[in-house]
Protein backbone atom coordinates (compact mmCIF):
# COMPACT_ATOMS: atom_id res chain seq x y z
CA UNK A 1 0.00 0.00 0.00
CA UNK A 2 1.06 3.67 -0.50
CA UNK A 3 1.21 6.32 1.91
CA UNK A 4 -0.40 9.62 1.56
CA UNK A 5 1.74 11.79 0.03
CA UNK A 6 1.68 15.10 2.73
CA UNK A 7 1.28 18.92 0.85
CA UNK A 8 3.56 21.03 2.79
CA UNK A 9 3.29 24.86 2.05
CA UNK A 10 6.60 27.14 1.78
CA UNK A 11 6.44 28.41 5.45
CA UNK A 12 8.65 28.00 8.31
CA UNK A 13 6.75 25.06 9.65
CA UNK A 14 6.52 23.40 6.10
CA UNK A 15 9.81 23.50 5.03
CA UNK A 16 11.21 22.36 8.60
CA UNK A 17 8.57 19.64 8.21
CA UNK A 18 9.85 18.76 4.42
CA UNK A 19 13.87 18.73 6.41
CA UNK A 20 13.06 16.28 8.99
CA UNK A 21 11.48 13.96 6.17
CA UNK A 22 14.89 14.57 4.34
CA UNK A 23 16.64 13.48 7.26
CA UNK A 24 14.63 10.41 8.20
CA UNK A 25 16.09 9.08 4.75
CA UNK A 26 12.46 10.23 2.51
CA UNK A 27 11.08 11.66 -0.56
CA UNK A 28 10.36 14.93 -0.80
CA UNK A 29 9.78 17.06 -3.85
CA UNK A 30 10.65 20.43 -3.71
CA UNK A 31 10.44 23.63 -5.85
CA UNK A 32 13.28 25.21 -7.67
CA UNK A 33 13.77 28.13 -9.77
CA UNK A 34 14.04 25.66 -12.74
CA UNK A 35 11.37 22.97 -12.05
CA UNK A 36 10.44 21.20 -9.34
CA UNK A 37 13.03 18.39 -7.92
CA UNK A 38 12.51 15.11 -6.21
CA UNK A 39 14.49 15.05 -3.16
CA UNK A 40 16.60 12.86 -1.07
CA UNK A 41 19.87 12.25 0.75
CA UNK A 42 22.36 12.24 -1.44
CA UNK A 43 24.64 10.32 1.32
CA UNK A 44 22.42 7.17 2.00
CA UNK A 45 22.21 4.62 -0.83
CA UNK A 46 18.43 3.48 0.66
CA UNK A 47 16.94 7.39 0.26
CA UNK A 48 19.22 7.49 -3.33
CA UNK A 49 17.37 4.06 -4.30
CA UNK A 50 14.41 5.48 -3.44
CA UNK A 51 14.45 8.39 -5.93
CA UNK A 52 15.51 6.01 -8.86
CA UNK A 53 12.25 3.32 -7.93
CA UNK A 54 9.42 5.92 -7.50
CA UNK A 55 10.62 7.78 -11.12
CA UNK A 56 11.55 4.51 -12.49
CA UNK A 57 14.65 5.78 -13.46
CA UNK A 58 17.17 3.79 -15.34
CA UNK A 59 20.27 3.17 -12.42
CA UNK A 60 22.79 4.42 -15.55
CA UNK A 61 21.32 7.82 -15.46
CA UNK A 62 22.84 9.72 -12.71
CA UNK A 63 21.47 12.66 -10.48
CA UNK A 64 22.38 16.07 -9.83
CA UNK A 65 23.33 17.32 -6.52
CA UNK A 66 21.76 20.33 -4.85
CA UNK A 67 23.98 22.23 -2.12
CA UNK A 68 23.53 25.43 -0.67
CA UNK A 69 27.06 27.19 -1.18
CA UNK A 70 30.20 26.74 -3.67
CA UNK A 71 32.41 25.97 -0.59
CA UNK A 72 29.34 22.78 -0.12
CA UNK A 73 30.05 22.01 -3.83
CA UNK A 74 33.56 21.99 -3.51
CA UNK A 75 34.07 19.41 -0.75
CA UNK A 76 31.53 17.42 -3.62
CA UNK A 77 33.93 18.22 -6.50
CA UNK A 78 37.26 19.13 -7.52
CA UNK A 79 36.64 22.20 -9.46
CA UNK A 80 39.25 23.70 -12.02
CA UNK A 81 39.61 27.01 -13.29
CA UNK A 82 36.68 27.05 -15.51
CA UNK A 83 34.34 25.72 -13.32
CA UNK A 84 35.62 28.30 -10.23
CA UNK A 85 35.13 31.17 -12.79
CA UNK A 86 31.83 29.59 -13.76
CA UNK A 87 30.35 29.05 -10.30
CA UNK A 88 31.46 32.45 -9.20
CA UNK A 89 29.61 34.29 -11.96
CA UNK A 90 26.31 31.88 -12.06
CA UNK A 91 26.12 30.41 -8.43
CA UNK A 92 23.02 30.53 -6.83
CA UNK A 93 21.56 29.97 -10.29
CA UNK A 94 20.51 27.56 -13.06
CA UNK A 95 23.44 26.05 -13.71
CA UNK A 96 24.67 22.54 -13.31
CA UNK A 97 28.68 21.84 -13.49
CA UNK A 98 29.62 18.38 -13.79
CA UNK A 99 32.82 17.63 -12.21
CA UNK A 100 35.32 15.18 -10.99
CA UNK A 101 34.24 14.06 -7.47
CA UNK A 102 36.26 14.09 -4.34
CA UNK A 103 37.25 11.01 -3.01
CA UNK A 104 35.63 12.05 -0.02
CA UNK A 105 32.98 13.33 -1.49
CA UNK A 106 30.52 10.65 0.55
CA UNK A 107 28.17 10.03 -1.65
CA UNK A 108 25.88 7.38 -2.43
CA UNK A 109 27.54 5.89 -5.18
CA UNK A 110 24.48 5.53 -7.08
CA UNK A 111 23.85 8.72 -7.46
CA UNK A 112 27.21 8.82 -9.77
CA UNK A 113 26.14 5.56 -11.77
CA UNK A 114 29.77 4.35 -12.10
CA UNK A 115 30.89 8.01 -13.62
CA UNK A 116 33.93 9.35 -12.04
CA UNK A 117 32.19 12.81 -11.91
CA UNK A 118 29.56 14.30 -9.96
CA UNK A 119 27.37 17.37 -10.95
CA UNK A 120 26.23 19.55 -8.64
CA UNK A 121 23.86 22.52 -8.22
CA UNK A 122 23.59 25.59 -6.25
CA UNK A 123 19.76 26.49 -6.69
CA UNK A 124 19.01 30.67 -6.08
CA UNK A 125 15.09 29.41 -5.20
CA UNK A 126 14.87 31.29 -1.01
CA UNK A 127 12.71 28.50 -0.78
CA UNK A 128 14.98 25.54 -1.81
CA UNK A 129 17.98 27.50 0.13
CA UNK A 130 16.09 27.66 3.16
CA UNK A 131 15.25 23.85 3.10
CA UNK A 132 18.92 22.89 1.65
CA UNK A 133 20.27 25.02 5.38
CA UNK A 134 17.49 23.48 7.32
CA UNK A 135 18.38 20.05 6.23
CA UNK A 136 21.74 20.60 6.08
CA UNK A 137 22.66 17.90 3.78
CA UNK A 138 23.85 17.20 -0.01
CA UNK A 139 20.13 16.75 -1.90
CA UNK A 140 20.19 14.72 -4.78
CA UNK A 141 17.47 15.55 -7.14
CA UNK A 142 16.51 14.49 -10.17
CA UNK A 143 13.07 16.73 -11.92
CA UNK A 144 10.22 15.52 -9.79
CA UNK A 145 8.87 13.45 -12.79
CA UNK A 146 8.41 9.93 -14.16
CA UNK A 147 11.12 8.93 -16.18
CA UNK A 148 11.24 9.92 -19.97
CA UNK A 149 7.84 12.48 -18.80
CA UNK A 150 8.13 16.73 -19.49
CA UNK A 151 9.24 18.04 -16.09
CA UNK A 152 6.75 19.39 -13.70
CA UNK A 153 6.96 22.92 -12.91
CA UNK A 154 3.89 23.38 -10.31
CA UNK A 155 3.32 21.29 -7.26
CA UNK A 156 0.68 19.68 -9.01
CA UNK A 157 2.27 18.64 -11.72
CA UNK A 158 4.06 16.77 -9.45
CA UNK A 159 1.39 15.21 -7.11
CA UNK A 160 -0.08 14.23 -11.11
CA UNK A 161 2.79 11.36 -11.40
CA UNK A 162 4.43 10.90 -7.96
CA UNK A 163 1.37 10.89 -5.11
CA UNK A 164 1.59 8.30 -3.04
CA UNK A 165 5.28 7.45 -3.96
CA UNK A 166 6.75 9.92 -2.32
CA UNK A 167 6.22 11.51 1.56
CA UNK A 168 5.90 14.90 0.56
CA UNK A 169 6.02 17.86 -1.90
CA UNK A 170 7.42 21.46 -0.91
CA UNK A 171 4.44 23.54 -2.82
CA UNK A 172 6.31 26.97 -3.58
CA UNK A 173 3.64 27.50 -6.61
CA UNK A 174 5.06 28.01 -10.22
CA UNK A 175 8.79 27.39 -11.09
CA UNK A 176 9.91 30.82 -12.12
CA UNK A 177 12.24 29.90 -14.95
CA UNK A 178 10.21 26.90 -15.85
CA UNK A 179 13.27 24.89 -17.92
CA UNK A 180 15.98 22.74 -16.18
CA UNK A 181 19.58 24.14 -15.35
CA UNK A 182 21.95 24.38 -18.07
CA UNK A 183 24.14 21.44 -18.12
CA UNK A 184 28.06 22.20 -18.45
CA UNK A 185 31.35 19.71 -17.74
CA UNK A 186 34.39 21.43 -16.59
CA UNK A 187 36.84 18.63 -16.85
CA UNK A 188 39.70 18.44 -19.31
CA UNK A 189 37.62 20.13 -21.75
CA UNK A 190 34.52 22.55 -20.78
CA UNK A 191 31.62 21.36 -22.37
CA UNK A 192 27.55 22.14 -22.74
CA UNK A 193 25.90 18.68 -21.85
CA UNK A 194 22.22 20.33 -21.31
CA UNK A 195 20.99 24.14 -22.57
CA UNK A 196 19.10 25.23 -19.90
CA UNK A 197 18.04 28.17 -18.06
CA UNK A 198 20.77 29.68 -18.27
CA UNK A 199 21.79 31.15 -21.77
CA UNK A 200 24.78 29.69 -23.14
CA UNK A 201 25.79 33.45 -24.26
CA UNK A 202 26.09 34.15 -21.04
CA UNK A 203 28.09 31.19 -19.96
CA UNK A 204 30.58 32.21 -23.36
CA UNK A 205 30.82 35.88 -22.04
CA UNK A 206 32.12 34.62 -18.46
CA UNK A 207 35.09 32.40 -20.06
CA UNK A 208 35.63 34.88 -23.13
CA UNK A 209 35.50 31.95 -25.60
CA UNK A 210 32.89 29.78 -26.89
CA UNK A 211 32.47 25.88 -26.04
CA UNK A 212 31.60 22.73 -27.47
CA UNK A 213 27.96 22.35 -27.67
CA UNK A 214 27.55 18.61 -28.54
CA UNK A 215 24.42 17.58 -29.92
CA UNK A 216 23.11 14.60 -28.29
CA UNK A 217 21.63 11.29 -30.59
CA UNK A 218 19.93 8.14 -29.29
CA UNK A 219 23.51 6.12 -29.48
CA UNK A 220 25.73 9.12 -28.03
CA UNK A 221 24.01 11.07 -25.38
CA UNK A 222 26.00 13.64 -24.19
CA UNK A 223 25.43 13.26 -20.67
CA UNK A 224 23.62 9.99 -19.76
CA UNK A 225 20.02 10.98 -19.48
CA UNK A 226 20.05 13.07 -22.69
CA UNK A 227 18.47 10.70 -25.14
CA UNK A 228 16.71 11.79 -28.14
CA UNK A 229 13.34 11.03 -26.76
CA UNK A 230 12.54 12.58 -23.83
CA UNK A 231 10.43 14.65 -21.99
CA UNK A 232 7.75 13.12 -23.77
CA UNK A 233 3.81 13.98 -23.82
CA UNK A 234 1.25 12.07 -24.90
CA UNK A 235 0.36 13.63 -28.21
CA UNK A 236 2.25 13.65 -31.23
CA UNK A 237 4.44 17.23 -31.42
CA UNK A 238 5.35 18.58 -34.76
CA UNK A 239 7.73 21.54 -34.81
CA UNK A 240 8.03 24.71 -36.67
CA UNK A 241 4.37 25.21 -38.01
CA UNK A 242 3.36 27.68 -39.59
CA UNK A 243 0.00 26.70 -40.87
CA UNK A 244 -2.16 25.91 -37.78
CA UNK A 245 -4.40 23.41 -39.76
CA UNK A 246 -1.31 20.81 -39.96
CA UNK A 247 -2.22 20.14 -36.21
CA UNK A 248 -5.11 19.56 -33.86
CA UNK A 249 -3.67 22.12 -31.18
CA UNK A 250 -1.48 25.57 -32.20
CA UNK A 251 1.02 26.39 -29.58
CA UNK A 252 1.98 29.97 -30.68
CA UNK A 253 4.59 31.85 -29.98
CA UNK A 254 4.51 35.66 -30.41
CA UNK A 255 1.55 38.23 -31.97
CA UNK A 256 -1.34 36.05 -33.80
CA UNK A 257 -4.66 35.10 -33.09
CA UNK A 258 -5.55 31.42 -33.65
CA UNK A 259 -2.94 29.50 -30.90
CA UNK A 260 -5.08 27.19 -29.09
CA UNK A 261 -2.74 28.42 -26.38
CA UNK A 262 0.57 30.80 -26.97
CA UNK A 263 3.73 30.41 -24.95
CA UNK A 264 4.36 34.15 -25.37
CA UNK A 265 1.89 36.82 -27.31
CA UNK A 266 4.62 39.40 -26.94
CA UNK A 267 7.58 36.80 -28.33
CA UNK A 268 9.52 36.61 -25.04
CA UNK A 269 11.56 33.82 -24.64
CA UNK A 270 11.84 33.89 -20.62
CA UNK A 271 7.80 33.91 -20.74
CA UNK A 272 7.61 31.38 -23.01
CA UNK A 273 9.78 29.20 -21.20
CA UNK A 274 7.85 29.41 -17.74
CA UNK A 275 4.88 28.09 -20.05
CA UNK A 276 6.53 25.51 -21.98
CA UNK A 277 5.70 21.82 -19.63
CA UNK A 278 2.55 23.32 -18.08
CA UNK A 279 0.95 24.59 -21.72
CA UNK A 280 2.47 20.83 -23.60
CA UNK A 281 0.74 19.17 -20.02
CA UNK A 282 -2.26 21.09 -20.16
CA UNK A 283 -2.47 20.34 -24.41
CA UNK A 284 -1.99 16.53 -23.41
CA UNK A 285 -4.58 16.27 -20.56
CA UNK A 286 -7.00 18.17 -23.23
CA UNK A 287 -6.88 14.91 -25.40
CA UNK A 288 -5.35 16.28 -28.48
CA UNK A 289 -3.88 13.70 -30.58
CA UNK A 290 -1.02 15.92 -32.58
CA UNK A 291 0.47 19.08 -31.03
CA UNK A 292 1.94 21.97 -33.86
CA UNK A 293 3.82 24.46 -32.47
CA UNK A 294 5.19 27.50 -34.09
CA UNK A 295 8.86 28.64 -34.91
CA UNK A 296 11.38 29.48 -31.75
CA UNK A 297 14.23 31.88 -32.29
CA UNK A 298 17.44 29.70 -31.43
CA UNK A 299 18.74 32.41 -29.62
CA UNK A 300 18.90 33.13 -25.46
CA UNK A 301 16.62 30.53 -23.70
CA UNK A 302 15.17 29.63 -27.34
CA UNK A 303 18.24 26.82 -27.33
CA UNK A 304 16.60 25.08 -24.22
CA UNK A 305 13.12 25.45 -25.51
CA UNK A 306 14.10 24.38 -28.96
CA UNK A 307 15.96 21.08 -27.22
CA UNK A 308 13.27 20.17 -25.08
CA UNK A 309 10.65 20.48 -28.23
CA UNK A 310 12.93 18.64 -30.41
CA UNK A 311 13.09 15.65 -27.91
CA UNK A 312 9.69 15.70 -27.03
CA UNK A 313 8.63 15.48 -30.95
CA UNK A 314 11.37 12.59 -31.66
CA UNK A 315 10.42 9.09 -32.35
CA UNK A 316 9.50 7.16 -29.46
CA UNK A 317 11.61 3.70 -28.67
CA UNK A 318 8.55 0.97 -28.31
O1 LIG B 1 17.04 22.24 -13.17
C1 LIG B 1 17.46 21.10 -12.99
O2 LIG B 1 18.57 20.72 -13.41
C2 LIG B 1 16.57 20.13 -12.21
C3 LIG B 1 16.41 20.70 -10.80
C4 LIG B 1 15.58 19.84 -9.92
O3 LIG B 1 17.69 20.91 -10.25
N1 LIG B 1 17.10 18.82 -12.20
C5 LIG B 1 17.13 18.02 -13.30
O4 LIG B 1 17.62 16.74 -13.03
O5 LIG B 1 16.75 18.39 -14.38
P1 LIG B 1 17.49 15.55 -14.08
O6 LIG B 1 18.01 14.35 -13.36
O7 LIG B 1 16.13 15.49 -14.61
O8 LIG B 1 18.51 15.92 -15.19
C6 LIG B 1 19.90 15.90 -14.88
C7 LIG B 1 20.71 15.52 -16.06
C8 LIG B 1 20.46 14.10 -16.54
O9 LIG B 1 20.36 14.12 -17.96
C9 LIG B 1 21.71 13.35 -16.10
O10 LIG B 1 22.04 12.31 -17.00
C10 LIG B 1 22.74 14.45 -16.13
O11 LIG B 1 22.07 15.57 -15.65
N2 LIG B 1 23.86 14.14 -15.22
C11 LIG B 1 23.82 13.93 -13.90
N3 LIG B 1 25.02 13.59 -13.42
C12 LIG B 1 25.87 13.59 -14.48
C13 LIG B 1 27.25 13.31 -14.65
N4 LIG B 1 28.02 12.95 -13.64
N5 LIG B 1 27.76 13.41 -15.89
C14 LIG B 1 26.99 13.78 -16.93
N6 LIG B 1 25.66 14.06 -16.84
C15 LIG B 1 25.11 13.96 -15.62
MG1 LIG C 1 14.63 15.14 -15.77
Amino acid sequence: MSKATETLQDTPDGIARAAELLRAGQLVAFPSETVYGLGADARRPDAVAAIFAAKGRPSTNPLIVHVRDLEAATRIVDLPADGHALAQAFWPGALTLVARARPDAGLAPAVQAGHPTVAVRVPAHPVLQALLRAADLPLAGPSANRSGRVSPTSAEHVLDELSGRIAAVLDAGPCPVGVESTIVAVEETTRLLRPGGLPLSAIEACLGRPITAHVPTTDSPSAPGQFASHYAPEARLHMNVTDPSEADAFLGFGPGADATLNLSPSGDLAEAASNLFDFLRKLDAAGHATIGVAPIPETGLGLAINDRLRRAAAPRPG
